[in-house]
């Protein structure tokens, strides 16, 4: 069993899914930390409600972005943390952590990659008007949403969808598969 550590910035409702499997003892995880990088996101109540230890990295309290990862690197060191799952962190990972966690840092976006990289993906899929997005669950490089794929899942976007009503449809699917498919990252299994 690993030490695991959730990077979230909103409303962190992966990291609740996460944190709901681990309470059922479904984890295959000691400890689980939430780092955040916004003051009072919903990720961070839900920590509290849970008995999640947070840890809150303001950018703006910092000279530059490799002094901000460096302090957090220093808290995933002292927390013995093994992997970084990102959930919703919206801001780019540098080479300070990509190169001390290799192959150790995960995403969830979205979207099939490699189409629509970003951040407004569920809203660039409705307007391209594609019948079928999902998400993509991928190893984490210095390039956004980019690195090499590990699993996706198709959702299928209706006609009369917006940007709520598929975004919904597309978190459903994250939330059933992402703590499945870390359990198999940390367990070393084929996905
Ligand atoms: C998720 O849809 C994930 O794919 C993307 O950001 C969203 C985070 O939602 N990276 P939440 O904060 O987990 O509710």
């Amino acid at each position: 069993m690993v030490n695991i550590a959730i990077f979230a910035s909103g409303n962190g409702s992966n990291f609740q899914s996460i944190v709901d499997s681990y309470k059922q003892n479904k984890l295959f995880v000691n400890k689980i930390i939430l780092i955040t990088n916004r003051k009072n996101c919903y990720a961070s109540q839900r920590a509290i409600d849970n008995n999640i230890k947070n840890y809150n990295f303001l950018l703006s309290n910092y000279k530059d972005k490799r002094e901000y990862e460096e302090s957090i690197l220093k808290v995933l060191q002292k927390e013995n943390i093994s992997y970084i799952f990102l959930a919703g962190y919206m801001t780019m990972i540098t080479d300070i952590l990509i190169n001390k966690f290799k192959n150790k840092i995960i995403n969830i976006h979205p979207s099939l990659l490699p189409s629509f990289k970003g951040k407004d993906a569920v809203r660039d899929a409705l307007n391209y008007k594609v019948y079928l997005t999902g998400f993509t669950i991928h190893y984490v490089n210095e390039e956004m949403d980019s690195g090499q794929i590990i699993f996706q899942k198709e959702v299928k976007v209706y006609k009369n969808d917006n940007i709520d009503t598929l975004r919904l449809r597309i978190q459903e699917q994250e939330h059933i598969y992402y703590w499945k498919i870390i359990n198999k990252i940390i367990k070393g299994e084929e996905v």
